[in-house]
């Protein structure tokens, strides 16, 4: 059987998604809406030499008029995600929607007591989960190799934000704010590692060298360029994000530490390189996960969207639930958004669980 998709928001990374449908067997795209005419445009001539043929529209009303695709995809900019995932959810078609569920946390609970009810999956891109040496990190902190963990430390040394169509990655009102737009990823994978829910959130950061000689119609950018968050779990756990958006030129752009009480394991991307560290001295060892070429080449994310979009198909088509629900894209939004608010009130922000 062969999953017909339609891509909302056919910017890089409804592209991105295009590249890596046409690397998945038995997908096809018939749709693709854009309000943008050079979006449009680009991906329409992409599409052309990937080998499909989507209709194209400017109006995701006029698209669902004429086309009913298995699944849609959805990456437009964070702000709009609401309402197309609301529009969405009347129709009977699956939804991948990109991170982050909303740009605000109540949006996002809303969202996803919302999605509860559809009756097709409902998915969140919550991708780095499915990055290769990641997705064989987290096996193996699963396998109790570290013994439980107890502290958890998560580094992205990156380069800054990239442009976008109208900018609106510029401005925390469009994105939820760097910690909710870029980082979800990051409070995402501490829940996977350590699969339990955060209880408190402390953060400092700030906007330091990026973007501070832009202007948009008069008004510079507000986003963070880095920042230190810190958060508490449930069973005692203590995770930590360090964010940097002005260091382009490491080597390693992500790394991930687990340590528990029988010794450390570690992951770094892009090398793809694991190293579990025995606390008895017992000798360290490595593994390399490694990417096929094609499935690196389709994509910035280290065969994350390929991988995904796979697990989605799979569950399409096995009628398994979501693997990234709603609600998990809910939590990440919420955790973000606290260390957001950490920071503007210099205080530890508590969550609250009434579930
Ligand atoms: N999973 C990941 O790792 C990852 C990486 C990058 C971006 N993203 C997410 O993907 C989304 C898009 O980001 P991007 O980098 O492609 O941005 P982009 O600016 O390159 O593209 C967004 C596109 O959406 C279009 N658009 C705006 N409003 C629309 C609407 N109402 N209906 C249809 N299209 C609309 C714009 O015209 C533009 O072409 C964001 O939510 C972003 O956070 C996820």
């Amino acid at each position: 059987m062969t999953i017909s998709y339609a891509i909302v928001g056919a910017g890089m990374m409804g592209r991105e998604h295009m590249r890596n449908l046409a690397l998945l067997p038995n997908a096809t795209l018939v749709a693709l809406c854009d309000p943008d005419p050079e979006s449009r445009n680009q991906s329409s001539k992409l599409a052309a030499a990937l080998g499909f043929e989507p209709q194209v529209f400017g109006d995701l009303d006029a698209m669902l008029s004429s086309v009913t695709p298995d699944a849609v995809i959805v990456a437009t900019p964070n702000f709009t995600h609401f309402d197309i995932a609301r529009r969405l959810l009347a129709e009977n078609v699956a939804i991948l929607l990109e991170k982050p569920l909303c740009a605000s946390p109540d949006d996002a609970r809303r969202l996803a007591s919302m999605a509860i009810d559809h009756p097709r999956t409902f998915w969140v891109g919550m991708e780095y989960r499915f990055m290769p040496p990641v997705a064989r990190y987290i096996e193996r902190v699963h396998a109790d190799e570290t013994g439980a963990p107890r502290m958890l430390y998560i580094r992205e040394h990156r380069f800054p934000f990239l442009k976008k169509v109208g900018d609106w990655n510029r401005f925390n009102r469009n994105t939820g704010g760097t910690l909710v737009e870029k980082c979800c990823h990051f409070f995402d994978l501490m829940r996977v590692i350590l699969r339990d829910e955060p209880v408190r959130v402390f953060a400092s950061g700030g906007q330091d060298v990026n973007h501070l000689d832009e202007l948009y119609d008069g008004e510079r950018p507000d986003i963070l360029d880095n920042a230190f968050v810190t958060v508490d779990f449930a069973r005692g756990a203590r995770a930590v994000l360090e964010l940097c958006m002005f260091a382009e030129g490491s080597e390693q752009q992500t790394s991930i530490h687990t340590i528990g009480a029988r010794g450390k394991i570690e992951v770094s991307i892009p090398s793809g390189e694991i190293i579990m560290s025995p606390r008895d001295r017992s000798g360290l060892s490595k593994e390399f996960v490694s990417v096929p070429a094609d499935i690196l080449a389709a994509g910035d994310h280290h065969g994350a969207t390929y991988h995904q979009l796979s697990a989605f198909q799979g569950c399409l088509l096995q009628g398994r639930p979501p693997i990234v629900s709603a609600l998990d894209g809910y939590r990440a939004v919420e955790m973000g958004a606290a260390a957001q608010q950490s920071i503007q009130s210099g205080t530890p922000i508590p969550i609250a669980r009434e579930d």
